[in-house]
């Protein structure tokens, strides 16, 4: 298989139409056969659930290509899972766990000349979701669903690669206390898009939100979860049940733990703890682990001794160790890699 003529190394966090995507649709209490298409757009009624009510949920994940040449993706499993809870909390059928991992490796296998080819920096984003199709016009669940997966070949999702970003507090919040913040919901996007909009127009990365009944503990950003490294050397990252269990934040805590010999622990932070950390990092699947600088607490710098200029080493050490287990150079525990062939 030849590979596309892309600039694979100067590529951003952009939308590039790749060949094949996967479709399959909920109707009459199941969901057909589905199957991949070329056809990148979608037909709905002007009244469809996800059009009106915003009844919608999504995935994030990717595929690498290791060092010997193999398409791999890490961790699909988790995502399925996610997206099973994400369904749930909004009414909406579950797209069964082993239907998710084959449409997803399907398309992939199907869009092979697009996954960016080993050492380039860029990887392929596989994005899966599932919306109401039906029109609903009382406030109610659809009843008929489509889910789909597309994927597109992606470089760092911060300008800049891994230069350290400078954040701020932020006085908008993301989730309510007993609302939807730790579903994969296009909803918990749309409230955010003021908030980054505001915080790009003044100079900012990113946001760090607060919890909304206390606004004392840190929560995550619009797209990513905290992980801090304490003075003494040890991960922590914030516990909260308004948060995205970010499946890169979960393989990390795995990965400083039993591969680095590291204490990691999930569990409540203060904003006021956060000026003694050492290091700062954003992590998900499109920010892997971005460093952070500084965050400006309204007038007051919270500038982590890591500096502007690279990766504190711990966070380092965490990106090496993860990166390598995703792009087969170090090995993966049990499950986490599978491969597409
Ligand atoms: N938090 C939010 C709000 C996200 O959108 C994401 C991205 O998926 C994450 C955290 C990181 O989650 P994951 O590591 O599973 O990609
Ligand atoms: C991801 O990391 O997969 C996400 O969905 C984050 C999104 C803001 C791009």
């Amino acid at each position: 298989m030849e590979k596309k003529k892309i600039d694979w190394s100067n590529l951003g966090f952009d939308y590039q139409k790749t060949e094949y995507r996967y479709v399959a649709d909920f109707k009459d209490g199941k969901w057909n056969e589905g199957g991949l298409t070329t056809d990148a757009n979608v037909v709905i009624n002007e009244c469809a659930g996800v059009l009106q009510y915003a009844q919608t949920v999504f995935e994030g994940l990717k595929a690498y290509t290791t060092e010997d040449g193999r398409i791999v993706t890490f961790r699909p499993d988790l995502n399925a899972e996610r997206m099973e809870a994400s369904a749930a909390r909004l009414e909406m059928p579950v797209f069964p766990k082993e239907r998710f991992v084959e449409a997803v490796k399907e398309t992939v296998k199907a869009n092979a000349a697009f996954v960016p080819p080993y050492g380039t920096g860029a990887t392929l984003y596989i994005r899966p979701y599932m919306f109401g199709t039906n029109s609903v016009i009382g406030v109610k669940p659809a009843d008929e669903y489509q889910f789909r997966v597309f994927t597109t070949p992606v470089g760092p999702y911060f300008k800049g690669g891994i230069k350290p970003l400078t954040i701020r507090v932020c006085d908008f919040d993301r989730a309510a206390p007993r609302g939807t913040g730790h579903i994969k919901a296009g909803l918990n996007y749309a409230m955010s898009l003021h908030a980054i909009v505001d915080a790009h127009n003044q100079g900012y990365d990113e946001n760090m939100y607060l919890d909304a009944a206390t606004r004392t503990k840190v929560e995550e950003t619009g797209g990513a979860n905290f992980l801090f490294v304490t003075k003494d050397q040890k991960i922590v990252t914030p516990k909260s049940d308004s948060i995205l269990p970010s499946i890169t934040r979960r393989s990390l805590i795995y990965v400083a733990q039993k591969y680095l010999g590291m204490e990691a622990e999930e569990r409540e932070i203060t904003l006021e703890e956060v000026y003694d950390f050492a290091e700062c990092g954003l992590c998900g699947t499109a920010a892997v682990i971005s460093p952070v600088g500084k965050i400006v607490d309204h007038g007051k710098e919270i500038c982590f001794p890591s500096g502007m200029s690279e990766m504190g080493p711990v966070t380092k050490k965490l990106y090496d160790t993860l990166t390598g287990i995703q792009m087969g150079r170090i090995e993966a525990p049990e499950g986490w890699i599978q491969e597409i062939k």
